[in-house]
């Protein structure tokens, strides 16, 4: 009778384990692949680099922002007329899935169109404004504007989409910001220190 050594069974389990959670994985890529090409491509683009500037570039945008924006919207505490219904046909499961194939894209990059302005929006971007207590965005958003675990990238988004976002920070329409963090900023920004912001992170 053959004997497999205990050590060679040991391997066996863990190939078999590591196996399985692969197939698992490759599986739940497949399926976002899948929705995004049928769901959320025609507003978004196949890639997420959406072309429309009323609706967000997401190719490149940090996972750990997608899946929370996914579940806020979802869930009715980020109001969204185009975003909501759509949703309700995408299984919360798949949320997870769809941020990780969202955020493994390569964002295209944005365009400056109003030079001087980026020029001041990028002071503010580096250095906040000291006289009204804003802060710097690159103390949160990173200095390339590339985000981090807990901050969305703000890079190369289209501006009218970035201005109506901090808009409705200012005006609480969006207020689904754990701890107020971006409505205590926005609050403190004048509507022109918005448009040269945008601009600067347009180009980022
Ligand atoms: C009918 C158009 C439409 C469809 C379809 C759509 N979206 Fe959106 N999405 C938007 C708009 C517009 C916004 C911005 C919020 C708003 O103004 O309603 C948005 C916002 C988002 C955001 C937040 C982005 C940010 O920077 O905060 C994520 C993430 C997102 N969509 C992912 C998806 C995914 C994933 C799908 C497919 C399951 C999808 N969307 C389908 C229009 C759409
Ligand atoms: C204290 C940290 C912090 C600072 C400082 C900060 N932000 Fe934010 N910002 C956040 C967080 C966190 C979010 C995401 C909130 C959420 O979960 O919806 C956000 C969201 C945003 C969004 C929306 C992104 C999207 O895709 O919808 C924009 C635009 C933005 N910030 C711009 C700025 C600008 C411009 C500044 C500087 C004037 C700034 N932020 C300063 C933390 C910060």
């Amino acid at each position: 009778m053959r004997q497999f050594p205990e050590a060679g069974l040991r391997r066996l389990a863990r190939y078999l384990v590591a196996a399985l959670a692969a197939t698992a994985l490759g599986a739940q890529a497949q399926e976002a692949a899948k929705i995004a090409e049928t769901v959320c491509a025609p507003c978004h683009a196949p890639d997420g680099n959406s072309v429309i500037p009323n609706f967000p570039k997401i190719a490149g945008q940090q996972p750990s922002y997608i899946a929370k924006q996914l579940a806020d919207i979802a869930a009715g505490k980020r109001k969204s007329d185009a975003m909501g219904p759509t949703l309700a046909s995408v299984k919360p499961s798949d949320f997870a899935a769809l941020a990780a194939w969202f955020g493994a894209q390569k964002q295209a990059p944005g365009k400056v169109e109003d030079a001087a302005a980026a020029k001041v929006g990028e002071r503010l971007f580096k250095d906040g404004n000291e006289a009204t207590g804003v802060p710097a965005c690159a103390g949160c958003h990173m200095v390339n504007g590339e985000g981090n675990d807990r901050n969305p990238r703000i890079s190369g988004q289209h501006q009218a989409y970035a201005v109506k976002e901090i808009l409705d920070f200012k005006s609480g329409a969006r207020a689904n910001d754990k701890g107020r963090v971006m409505r205590v900023v926005a609050e403190r920004l004048t509507e022109a220190e918005i448009k040269a912001v945008a601009e600067y992170m347009a180009g980022l």
